[in-house]
């Protein structure tokens, strides 16, 4: 059984304190206060406005850790000495920190900025990395984005000492911005160098000193500490050349093996891909993701999990958000191309692992709409219109114009109408919107690759307030957090051409209509609309920014209709219609997580969700902890595992239900092993007796099992811990035709420890 931690029930009565304070001066309650019991300010929700770091990129506030002790000065690009990074030679480290980050705070607020994706903060291996060229030349690059990682206990030096880190989460959060880390649970460093015949590289991964307990010990700043008196506060965990246990799939570069198992289990690029079968390896990573946790921040972007076992994924997700301080951010980068062979199970990676994608969908249809003019404007809406029916979660997925992997937008559009018009849109769309730093400066790198665009902000930019990017997020950022149309709403497009685009969101009475022309030199006449808005005037929220005006809603012959506009060159028009829902209907508009046991925190943010509600997971009450009338705090009731959708009563009215997956408890993988021959088309799976294995139904089994070695296949699955269950193996066709084992079932216990991984033994496949 599942019981209240003291310090959580401690908390929540300082916390009904503060809320008793606030409201005895006549504030209303909103969350912007650190309110979970790790200080965090909870998830970011579709109501948020991301930007993301590249911390070294960003600015550098503290001179003093530009060349940490031990770091090769040549690998600062500092070629005059002045102990500042030029912005020049964008493989070396630049010199910007959390420090940098504090700065500008006041900037990223007066933006609307209300979450930020800093670079993976921790220990990253700080040697020299070389890259062969075919003309002998070498080029010498740096760690300075963080995906290296070395030490996940111990901060980046490069970026501030834990106690900086702790006053970066501080400041960002007396600001009301959430922070988000970039984390890399795939791999740790390069460990073969894959422009030199894969000589071998570094790889190697390190931990601080343990107590007699195994406890790591950290010093009263929060860095790791000489515990053992060896003059060192770090020891060798595991390395790729010697790895005695296991840590390290060791299979080599993934080249052109397009397989599941090959992007799953071999390298990208070279960098040393964990066993995420292995319990120690999972012990390690679930350790080090609740290290951070449980110094305040508010989500994880979990690098590469298109090259990660799912079954992993889940459990680690669910360890993290089961751990002290409630459901926490999570989205990932499920890297695709559009169109692409994997875009299912990109799009259903969210509702199998609980980790949102970023919506590298949206982003590429933004890039042929808005930037490169490859695709029109029409089939950017019906990407909108795929993908909403598509993705269950689409509110939480997070959208983007580029990032740090990708060409700069502004490279792709140097024209100031379509760019603006593509920020417009993007602020206005389903999901979460991603800002890449500088992008509201528009940062124009030297060339298309993605190394070109992670510019140098400090030496680039003068961090000006006043640009039209700037405002355009400053007041879309605000709209967003008013108007639940944008949030939690659906989408729906009212026109298109190739040019052009109009499309509405609405939740419930509440709407936003957007109206944009992405041609900078042409205009064009948008008929008469059909509507469902109020006869009356509605302003421009952009107030004529990019060149919009105000709209009238007409009544013709007892239908409400938006009457004919122009749309002028680059011309956007936000039309929002605001209207208070009440507070006597409860409306659901986004839940997090989608996915957790009994227990379990889960957030439901909506409208008319204050004063006395039950909420009910199907048909079981759930204890509501607290609530306001946008947000409630519930638990997870201890109810039938599988899909139960959320529901919150008021009185006599019901809300629309909200789907959840409750899971029947903390998650461990089995490896199921099979052998099994099968006919072309045809793929092996398991099904059995609980939600996990589909409760029988072949249509809910798990995921095509793996076959590097056929007939011999395998597949790592998240089941509950210490679970008996029964199962069979199945075969599915193309075309779902199922075939069972004839057999009788079979059974098998999952392992006991919260972090335990077990194979089967081979199974062969019974006729
Ligand atoms: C994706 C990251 O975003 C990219 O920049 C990085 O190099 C790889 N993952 C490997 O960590
Ligand atoms: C269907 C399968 O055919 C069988 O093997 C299994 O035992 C039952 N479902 C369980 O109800
Ligand atoms: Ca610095
Ligand atoms: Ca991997």
């Amino acid at each position: 059984m599942w019981k209240v931690p003291k310090f959580i029930k401690q908390s929540y009565l300082v916390f009904l304190l503060a809320l008793l304070l606030y409201s005895s001066f006549g504030f209303s309650f909103s969350r912007t206060e650190a309110t979970t019991s790790t200080g965090a300010l909870g998830p970011v929700t579709p109501k948020d406005t991301i930007y993301q770091i590249v911390t070294d990129r960003f600015f550098d506030g503290d001179p003093s850790n530009n060349k940490p002790p031990g770091f090769d000065p040549t690998l600062f690009d500092d070629p005059d000495g002045n102990n500042q990074g030029n912005g020049k030679d964008l493989k070396l480290y630049q010199g910007g920190d959390f420090q940098g980050i504090i700065d500008k705070i006041p900037y990223l607020k007066n933006m609307g900025i209300t979450a930020v994706w800093i670079s993976a903060p921790y220990e990253n291996r700080d040697t020299v990395i070389e890259d062969y060229q075919s003309d002998g030349s070498i080029n010498r690059w740096t760690s300075f984005h963080g995906y290296h990682a070395r030490n996940y206990f111990a901060t980046n030096k490069h970026f501030g000492t834990m106690k900086d880190f702790i006053r970066l989460r501080d400041a960002l959060h007396q600001n009301g911005i959430k922070l988000v880390i970039d984390f890399v649970s795939n791999h740790s460093s390069r460990w073969q160098n894959p422009t030199l015949n894969f000589a071998p590289e570094d790889g190697k991964l390190y931990e601080p000193d343990k107590d007699a307990n195994g406890n790591y010990v950290f010093d009263a700043n929060g860095e790791p500490a000489d515990y053992n008196g060896d003059g060192k506060v770090e020891n060798l965990l595991a390395d790729p050349h010697n790895d005695v246990n296991g840590f390290f799939h060791g299979l080599g570069d993934r080249g052109n093996d397009t397989s599941r198992f090959g992007y799953r289990y071999k390298d990208l690029g070279s960098l040393a891909d964990y066993s995420q079968e292995n319990a120690l390896v999972v012990e390690h990573l679930e350790k080090a993701a609740k290290f951070w946790k449980s110094k305040g921040i508010d989500g994880f972007r979990h690098d590469a999990t298109l090259h990660m076992n799912p079954a992993f994924v889940k459990g680690f997700k669910d360890a993290i958000d089961s751990d002290a301080g409630g459901p926490v951010t999570h989205f990932g980068e499920f890297f695709i191309g559009r169109p692409d062979p994997k875009y299912d199970e990109y799009r259903t990676f969210p509702e199998r692992t609980g980790v949102n994608n970023l919506d590298f969908e949206y982003f590429r249809a933004a890039t042929n709409a808005f930037g490169n003019f490859s695709e029109t404007m029409s089939s950017f809406g019906d990407m909108m219109i795929k993908t909403s029916n598509d993705y269950i979660y689409e509110n939480q997925t997070v959208t983007f114009l580029d990032n740090h992997d990708v060409t700069r937008f502004r490279y792709i559009q140097p024209n100031d109408k379509p760019y603006h018009a593509a920020l417009a849109v993007l602020m206005t769309s389903r999901g979460i919107p991603n800002i890449y730093y500088g992008t509201e400066q528009y940062l124009m790198p030297s060339d298309s690759s993605d190394i070109a665009g992670r510019m140098f902000m400090q030496t680039s930019t003068n961090f000006d307030e006043n640009t039209t990017a700037y405002k355009v997020i400053q007041k879309l950022s605000n709209l967003r957090k008013n108007n639940e149309a944008i949030a939690y709403g659906t989408t729906e497009i009212l026109y298109s051409t190739n040019d052009v685009l109009v499309f509405k969101r609405q939740f419930y009475d509440k709407q936003v209509i957007v109206a944009v022309n992405r041609q900078p030199d042409q205009t064009f006449t948008i008929p008469e609309l059909d509507t469902t808005l109020p006869v009356g005037t509605y302003s421009d929220v952009l107030g004529g920014l990019l060149y919009g005006s105000s709209m009238s809603v007409n009544n013709v012959n007892g239908q409400n209709k938006i009457s004919s506009f122009t749309l002028s060159g680059g011309e956007v028009n936000v039309w929002s219609y605001n209207p208070s829902l009440g507070t006597l209907t409860p409306r659901i508009g986004d839940v997090i997580s989608t996915m957790g046991r009994p227990g379990n925190t889960v957030y439901i943010y909506g409208t008319g969700l204050g004063g006395s509600v039950t909420v009910k997971f199907g048909s079981t009450v759930a204890t509501v902890v607290s609530n306001s009338d946008q947000m409630i705090e519930a638990i997870v009731p201890n109810t039938n595992p599988g899909i139960q959708n959320i529901t919150v009563t008021k009185g006599s009215v019901t809300s629309d239900p909200f789907r959840y997956e409750v899971l029947s408890g903390d998650q461990v993988q089995v490896i199921f092993h099979v052998n099994a021959t099968t006919n072309w088309g045809e793929n092996i799976y398991v099904v059995g007796n609980i939600p996990e294995l589909g409760s029988w139904d072949p249509n809910q089994s798990s995921e095509a099992m793996l076959n590097p070695n056929y007939p011999e296949w395998f597949l790592p699955v998240s089941v509950p811990k210490g679970a008996t269950f029964e199962f069979k193996f199945i075969k599915k066709d193309n075309n779902g035709n199922v075939i069972w084992e004839s057999r009788s079932n079979r059974v098998f216990t999952a392992p006991n420890s919260s972090t335990g991984t077990i194979d089967t033994p081979l199974y062969f496949w019974d006729n």
